[in-house]
């Protein structure tokens, strides 16, 4: 895989894919939209005290390290599951800059990237376990979850993770009472995702778009 790192609005760092031709956060401010659609409307838009949380799609762990620091402020136990079929190496995971922008101890930051396929305990109310596979070939052993943080590229750019197939698999991965929160919100996936059976909630997006999706299993 070929990268090149580049700057968002909010000064945090993004990543280039030029095997995909997107990028891995928003260019209105990669922090401000993890932030908004993963954090507010995902982990702390739910009262519950314990979670199980699934990525899709881990990258920089930007979105896991935002959830271990407010699981942490708001004492919220988080069994954090994420998928990634193509982790990131050292060399860029390195020069990321969000260690600094949101005061986090980069060993916290190094510790969410190591260990692939086993279950790692960061502190009482953050314990992480990243699959090195694909979403499609993913399987859960006997977790479901409260809510799917859905953060694939752009359906322009990867349309087979937003067919029928993947979000129908999203849908059974919840439990009765969960969500999907993504960032997209094009017409044709608020389509799929009703169709498949979620209700939809369109919220206002983070900076610089309109929407975005929380998907509610029931
Ligand atoms: C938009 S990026 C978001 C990454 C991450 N959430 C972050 O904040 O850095 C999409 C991620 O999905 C991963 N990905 C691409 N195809 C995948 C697949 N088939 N299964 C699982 N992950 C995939 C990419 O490698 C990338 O890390």
């Amino acid at each position: 895989m070929h990268y090149k790192l580049l700057i968002t609005k909010d000064k945090s760092n993004t990543i280039y894919s030029y095997n995909f031709d997107d990028i891995y956060h928003s260019k209105h401010g990669g922090i401000n939209e993890a932030y908004h659609v993963f954090i507010k409307n995902g982990l702390l838009s739910d009262v519950r005290k314990k979670k199980e949380i699934l990525e899709i799609g881990f990258g920089s762990g930007l979105n896991a390290m935002l959830t271990l620091m407010e699981a942490e402020k708001k004492l919220i136990k988080v069994n954090y599951h994420a998928v990634e079929l193509y982790p990131l190496n050292k060399n860029i995971l390195n020069k990321l800059n969000f260690c600094n922008l949101i005061d986090v101890n980069s060993k916290i930051f190094e510790k969410l990237h190591q260990n692939w396929n086993k279950s790692l305990k960061i502190n009482n109310f953050f314990t992480l376990t990243k699959y090195h596979t694909s979403v499609e070939t993913y399987v859960s052993k006997n977790i479901k979850y409260d809510i799917i943080y859905f953060d694939a590229f752009s359906p322009s750019k990867q349309s087979e993770i937003w067919e029928e197939n993947i979000l129908k698999k999203m849908y059974d991965l919840l439990k009765k009472d969960g969500f999907l929160v993504t960032y997209c919100a094009k017409g044709i996936i608020k389509r799929r995702l009703k169709k498949i059976g979620f209700n939809l909630l369109i919220l206002n997006g983070p900076p610089g778009k309109r929407e975005m999706i929380k998907a509610q299993k029931n």
